[in-house]
């Protein structure tokens, strides 16, 4: 029976059904709350499965029943293929983006934002990055990576987890370039709220000496951590989840997102899934420095 209700309520093209629960708590813009919203057991399909009988048998409503009871599934759209540009137009190259510094742009959704880093060590040097992690994780709970004069400046990691595995992996010449969602997923504060502190800057009113030095994407909403030269991976609980990430590519020297990897922003079932074709950014997203 489980097998059917999966079937009748999970979007196929949807890869992963670890958010069906979120999803049935979802509206009909793919938006989310924490509770509320249609739920289904295995008590209430049955009722369901006996009302429509009764009321097929006295006279064919059952469409239109069904049709009421069952959450609409937004469509979902291809992410859009989006260059990064300057505010004034021109498009965002690797050797414009200074090393430790935060930019914003939007992407996949205007209403959805992200940081792009040039990650680097605390003396400014740039640090690529190469790893391995899944969408569920527990809190790694180590000292964030700081690189010590001499040390190679590629981080090859292995987070360990479960679920859909997925490699984040830096552009530009030193692979140190990379895109997280600026969404925290625990509650979803947003930027400045959370925000990324470079090696050496103390983040202010943190909640552990783990992250206090820097090197990390703090959320002060609640005192999460993430680590992203380690692909964002969860440092400090309540979060469970790694920010996710924007795949970018470097066309002609030029920068594109292309793809957001790993767990879906927060409270979102799927990032593209728009009710209305507008809110999905276009050709090109402006990247601002903050
Ligand atoms: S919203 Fe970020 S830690 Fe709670």
């Amino acid at each position: 029976m489980s097998f059917i209700v999966r079937k009748l309520i999970v979007n196929p093209k949807i890869p992963g059904d670890e958010y069906l629960s979120v999803y049935l708590a979802c509206d009909r813009r793919g938006w989310c709350g924490m509770g509320g919203g249609p739920k289904f057991d295995r008590r209430d399909f049955v009722k369901i499965l006996g009302a429509f009988g009764v009321v097929g048998a006295g006279g064919g409503l059952a469409i239109p029943i069904v049709k009421y009871m069952m959450p609409e599934i937004p469509k979902a759209y291809s992410y859009p293929q989006t260059r990064l540009v300057w505010g004034d137009g021109r498009p965002v190259r690797a050797s414009d983006l200074e090393v430790n510094k935060i930019y914003l742009f939007n992407y996949p959704l205007h209403s959805t934002p992200n940081f792009l880093v040039n990650l680097g060590d605390e003396r400014g040097e740039p640090v690529g990055v190469r790893v391995k992690l899944y969408t569920n994780m527990s809190p790694l709970n180590e000292e964030p990576i700081i690189f010590k004069l001499g040390q190679t400046r590629l981080v090859e990691f292995n987070v360990p987890g479960y679920g859909r595995e997925y490699v984040v992996e830096g552009v530009g010449p030193n692979k140190s370039i990379v895109a997280y969602s600026a969404i925290c997923q625990h509650f979803g504060c947003p930027y400045p709220a959370m925000k990324f502190y470079p090696p050496g800057q103390q983040v202010p009113l943190a909640r552990s000496e783990l992250v206090v030095k820097g090197g990390v994407i703090y959320c002060t909403c609640h005192g999460g951590a993430y680590d992203p030269y380690r692909g964002a991976a969860v440092l400090l609980n309540p979060p469970q989840r790694p920010l996710p990430f924007v795949k970018l590519e470097e066309r002609n020297g030029e920068l594109w997102a292309v793809e957001v990897l790993g767990a879906t922003v927060f409270g979102k079932f799927c990032n593209t899934c728009a009710a209305e074709e507008g809110e999905l950014v276009g050709s090109e997203t402006v990247v601002r420095e903050v």
